[in-house]
């Protein structure tokens, strides 16, 4: 990102990333820029008629090689809000079914003179490696266990909005944060804007040595419910786990899970938050999904917002005004 301050003092920001591959290689600004840009994205959403030109003549392929519903879906109606042509392309129905490589698809589009990749991909760094090889910008939807940069973003700009800051809070990730990237790119972002975070599950579900990041770790809920701010939820990654990691979803559910009970012990203005899909009954019970502390359904509002920057800024966004301390 490169910053300017004009004659009457005034601060632009503008990106200069290629890409969005995770938030690991993003500067505290950038996440900032992105936030920002959401913000004055979001109102689009709220018109009659909920389009503006800003991506008219550009083409975005989501190439999606794991299933998705939110992100997969906001990226597509981001692109459409801001008048971009998009193409959605799977495993099944692609000739990647055929056996073609994830890189050969991507040559193939490219000769089609597409200029947006959105990669997801159950390894880690697939969208890395189609970054360097494709002229294309190319955002993450999320690879493997390692990064889900546009869901951490839209996180940040759900707690920026409910709670008016982001520095000098509490937030608590509970659940499966060996196996997710959601878990990690929110510590990326998080950090970076000053909150504290604590993970807080299983040893089994919690990687060694991750407070190296400048996380705390605690293997008791009661700890974690007494001091978040934000209790960020996550569902068991089965699909991820080579080994039984807890001894079944009942356990789990009687040491970790959310029910009205336990959240009488948080905060009284605790946000509950889930990146989704969420295991009812699991990590969280449907009284707290539903209830007043959940701002789950707006965390899918902002994506869509998120998304619609991340697209936008990307495709080279020209200059903006950055507010103090945004
Ligand atoms: N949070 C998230 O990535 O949801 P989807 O898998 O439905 O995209």
């Amino acid at each position: 990102m490169t910053t300017t301050t004009t004659a009457n003092g005034t601060q632009t920001a503008q990106w200069i990333k290629k890409d969005l591959l995770g938030l690991q290689s993003l500067t505290a600004e950038e996440i900032r820029l992105v936030l920002q840009t959401a913000a004055s994205f979001r109102e689009i959403s709220l018109r009659p008629i909920k389009k503006v030109p800003a991506l008219r003549g550009k083409t975005i392929v989501n190439l999606f090689f794991e299933p998705s519903t939110r992100t997969r879906t906001s990226f597509e109606l981001a692109a459409k809000r801001l008048s971009a042509d998009i193409v959605n392309i799977s495993t099944q129905g692609s000739s990647l079914s055929k056996g073609e490589t994830v890189l050969d698809t991507v040559r193939n589009l490219e000769a089609l003179k597409v200029d947006v990749l959105v990669i997801r991909h159950a390894a880690a760094g697939v969208p890395h490696l189609i970054a360097r090889q494709s002229q294309a910008s190319v955002i993450n939807a999320g690879d493997g266990a390692h990064e889900h940069p546009t869901q951490a973003l839209l996180d940040l700009f759900t707690i920026q909005e409910k709670k008016g800051r982001i520095e000098g809070l509490t937030v608590a990730i509970i659940g499966d944060i060996a196996h997710s990237r959601v878990a990690r790119s929110n510590i990326w972002g998080l950090t970076k804007l000053g909150a504290r975070v604590i993970l807080c599950g299983p040893p089994t579900l919690i990687p060694t040595q991750i407070e190296a990041l400048g996380v705390k770790v605690t293997h008791r809920l009661e700890e974690a419910l007494a001091q978040a701010d934000v209790l960020m939820l996550l569902r068991i990654q089965h699909e991820r786990q080579e080994a039984v990691l807890v001894p079944s979803l009942r356990e789990f559910r009687l040491r970790y899970g959310i029910d009205r009970e336990r959240l009488k012990s948080a905060k009284p203005d605790v946000l509950i938050m889930h990146p989704g899909p969420v295991n009812r009954g699991v990590e969280l019970d449907s009284a707290v999904a539903d209830g007043p502390y959940s701002v789950i359904l707006d965390q899918v509002t902002n994506g869509l917002a998120v998304r619609m920057a991340a697209l936008y800024l990307v495709s080279g966004a020209p200059k903006v005004e950055v507010e103090e301390n945004a």
